[in-house]
C-alpha cells in the first residue's frame, strides 16, 4: 500500500484502494472519485477519519475469498469447541488417553450475531455442517431454515437459547461493547464465544470475568480491542481462550480485484455502486 506520493501528482488519483489511510490523506486528493476498502470492515475509516470527503463513495470489500475464509474460521472454531480441541491438545502433551462421549454438531445451537454478507454465509455454512443455527441482526433478516432475531428487544431471548455465540457484527457506535457483563448474564450457562468480527464489540474485562466465573466456558478470539494483543494480556495464557492473530480471513488479491474492477466499471458507467458504505449506519 502506497501512501508515499513522492513523484506522483495527487491530482491524477481518481480511485483509491485503501486499508487504513492516515486521517486526512484522502481529503488531500483533489480529484478523488471513488474509495474502495481492501477489507470488509470499514470502522477504521468511518470512525477514525473525520476529514473523509463524504460526498465520495466508499465501497466495502465483498470478496468470495474473504467470505470463504471467514466461513472456514467459524466452522473450525465451532468444531474445535465441540470436539474439545484445547483439552485434547493438553492431554496429548501428557500422553494421556482418556475418552469422553462428545455430542454431535446437531446437538449444539450456534447463534450468529450479524447477518450481513459474511454473517449470512457463515450461518448457512454452520448449518450445512450440522449445527442448529440461529441468527441475530440489527434489523429483520430472513435466511432459509434459520431462525432469526432482530434488534435489542430480541437479544436476551436469542442469547438464552445458544450454546455458541459467533460475533460477526461490524464495529459501530451501536455495537461498541455490546458483549458486556449484561450480555453475558443473558447467555445460557457454559455457552462459548467466538469473535471474528471486531474487538471493540467485546468488553474484554467482562468476558474474562464471565470465563473465570464459568458462565462462559470458552472463547475463540481473532480480534481484540488492542492489536497486536499486548504480550501481558490475560487472554494469552487463559486456559479457556484460544487466540488467533486477526487472520480469520483476508481479502484474496485474485478474487478481490474483481470487486475493485466492478466498482470502477460501475462508477465509469454511472451505475449504482454495490456495497456502498452508509455513513449513518456506519458500515
Ligand atoms: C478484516 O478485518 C476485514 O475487515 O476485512
Amino acid at each position: 500500500i502506497c501512501t508515499d506520493l513522492e513523484g506522483v501528482d495527487p491530482a491524477r488519483i481518481t480511485v483509491a484502494l485503501v486499508w487504513k489511510p492516515p486521517p486526512g490523506f484522502l481529503a488531500s486528493l483533489p480529484n478523488l472519485r471513488l474509495v474502495v476498502c481492501i477489507g470488509a470492515g470499514v470502522d477504521h475509516i468511518v470512525l477514525s477519519d473525520p476529514e473523509f470527503p463524504r460526498h465520495i463513495p466508499l465501497v466495502r470489500m465483498v470478496d468470495p475469498g474473504l467470505t470463504q475464509g471467514m466461513c472456514d474460521y467459524v466452522v473450525w472454531a465451532c468444531l474445535s469447541l465441540l470436539r474439545r480441541a484445547r483439552h485434547y491438545a493438553g492431554e496429548q502433551a501428557k500422553a494421556a488417553w482418556e475418552r469422553h462421549s462428545l455430542p454431535p454438531s446437531s446437538a449444539r445451537r450456534v447463534l450468529v450475531l450479524g447477518l450481513g454478507e459474511i454473517g449470512a454465509a457463515a450461518a448457512t455454512t454452520l448449518q450445512a455442517q450440522g449445527f442448529e443455527v440461529s441468527g441475530w441482526s440489527r434489523g429483520p433478516k430472513q435466511l432459509p431454515g434459520i431462525k432469526t432475531y432482530a434488534g435489542s428487544p430480541d437479544l436476551p431471548t436469542a442469547l438464552a437459547q445458544a450454546d455458541i455465540l459467533v460475533n460477526l457484527l461490524p464495529a459501530t457506535p451501536q455495537t461498541q461493547g455490546l458483549m458486556n457483563a449484561d450480555f453475558f448474564a443473558h447467555c445460557a450457562p457454559g455457552a462459548a464465544v467466538v469473535n471474528a468480527g471486531r474487538g471493540a464489540t467485546v468488553d474484554e474485562e467482562a468476558l474474562l470475568n464471565a470465563l473465570d466465573a464459568g458462565k462462559i466456558s470458552a472463547a475463540v478470539l481473532d480480534v481484540f480491542q488492542v492489536e497486536p494483543l499486548p504480550a501481558d494480556h490475560r487472554f494469552w495464557a487463559h486456559p479457556c481462550v484460544t487466540v488467533t492473530p486477526h487472520n480469520a480471513a483476508i481479502t484474496h488479491p485474485d478474487s478481490g480485484i474483481h470487486a475493485l474492477r466492478r466498482a470502477v466499471e460501475a462508477l465509469e458507467a454511472g451505475q449504482p455502486l454495490l456495497n456502498l458504505v452508509d455513513w449513518e449506519r456506519g458500515y
